[in-house]
């Protein structure tokens, strides 16, 4: 199967993590990782739906067998509002600590990867948003995800929140690359079945969009194509037996390898339009992505038809003898079918959507333009309308 569509004729990056510790335990060698590192006192952090499942308490262990004093901060919030990173930061400071741990979900990761930074930087985390604005270093890491989605285990940025403006603005800086990645299935094996259909699907759509990104290389190709076989092989059977270790550990890969490929191959409409679902209509990020992922994939299939076939493939369908733009619309068919069988409307009417909401639904993914550059299929304000109607 060839996985890269390269053309050399402009230059991209692709960047990683330092390294990856994986399988069922790897959680548990956390106190040699950072042993390894040269720390002495790690702040955890968390959040208390974490911390109540007694997940923390292995991680402490190791650590604390290797000597090193743990700390703890599980005031993560959801959608990660800056106020919180700066409270974790105070708190990293004034108590020395000289390594962070994310424990927990996208948004315990990303609060953690601003935790790092402000650490060590001064001002607002709000004045380092936008691209390599960072003056300084943060404190190492060590980010460990107990769900199979966000990728930001794998990613060199992350996202937070505006209160004031009431905006999710994003950072993005080599200095969020962990210095290490832990992937431990086990770690997941509590989550519900409607999270990790969820969380899945935001994978899915992380690899999706990072696989037809006009920034992708062959590094982004190669891993966005497996994440998306992984999907395909093992969503359902995750959602079907939570405690099914090998399907968790193809959904914990799948995100991770959909991090890393789209933390360089970049993002495109998805997440655009998931936005104003998340901002104006209460839809957490998974849901909104889920929702609204086969409508831009519908959109975007003219623009990467090549690229459709394979993702076709990847996902288990029979494209022998179909045209490219048959076997293409099959990569489509295919992701609806996961939708159906986890029970996902893709309905926006299904989320007390309406007519009446399309004005502010336009207005705020007009505000996301700039994830419309990596598109595979440029998008005018009319585009968008016609597609969130069409999702309605
Ligand atoms: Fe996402």
């Amino acid at each position: 199967m060839q996985a890269s569509f390269y053309f050399p004729g402009r230059v991209n990056s692709f960047f990683s993590p330092t390294k990856i510790m994986l399988g069922a335990g790897a959680a548990k060698t956390i106190g040699a990782q950072a042993k390894a590192i040269g720390c002495k006192r790690a702040l955890l952090v968390t959040d208390q739906g974490v911390v109540s499942t007694g997940m923390a308490e292995p991680i402490k262990e190791s650590l604390v067998s290797e000597h090193i004093d743990v700390l703890v901060f599980d005031r993560v919030e959801l959608e990660t509002p800056a106020r919180v990173i700066e409270e974790g930061a105070a708190y990293a400071r004034d108590n020395n600590c000289d390594l962070l741990i994310a424990l927990g979900g996208g948004t315990t990761i990303d609060t953690t990867k601003g935790i790092s930074l402000m650490a060590t930087n001064k001002g607002s985390v709000l004045d380092f948003a936008g691209v390599d604005r960072v003056p300084v270093k943060g404190l190492p890491k060590i980010l460990i995800p107990t769900t199979a989605g966000s990728g930001s285990e794998a990613t060199r940025a992350f996202g937070v929140t505006d209160e004031a403006e009431r905006m999710k603005k994003a950072v993005s800086t080599p200095y969020c690359l962990a210095d290490v990645a832990i992937l431990d299935p086990l770690l997941t094996l509590s989550l519900p079945p409607m999270l990790t259909a969820e969380t899945g699907l935001d994978a899915l759509g992380h690899a999706v969009e990072a696989y037809v990104s006009e920034l992708a290389t062959p590094f982004s190709d190669m891993l966005a194509l497996e994440a998306i076989r992984l999907v395909g092989k093992s969503l359902l059977a995750a959602y079907a037996k939570g405690e099914n270790i090998e399907a968790r550990f193809d959904m914990l890969l799948a995100a991770t390898l959909a991090g890393l490929a789209f933390g360089s191959g970049g993002l495109g409409a998805v997440h655009a339009f998931s936005f104003v679902l998340e901002t104006e209509h209460g839809l957490g990020h998974a849901r909104a992505v889920s929702v609204i992922l086969p409508h831009i994939m519908q959109y975007n299939k003219i623009g990467a038809l090549r690229k459709y076939s394979m993702m076709a493939m990847a996902l288990g369908e029979q494209v022998d003898g179909l045209s490219d733009s048959q076997a293409a619309e099959m990569a489509i068919v295919a992701v609806g079918r996961l939708l159906d069988e986890a029970a996902i409307s893709s309905r926006l009417s299904d989320y007390g959507i309406s007519q009446e909401h399309l004005p502010g639904l336009v207005a705020g993914t007009m505000r996301q333009t700039r994830l419309f550059v990596p598109n595979p299929r440029n998008l005018t304000e009319e585009d968008v309308r016609n597609i969130f109607m069409q999702a309605l």
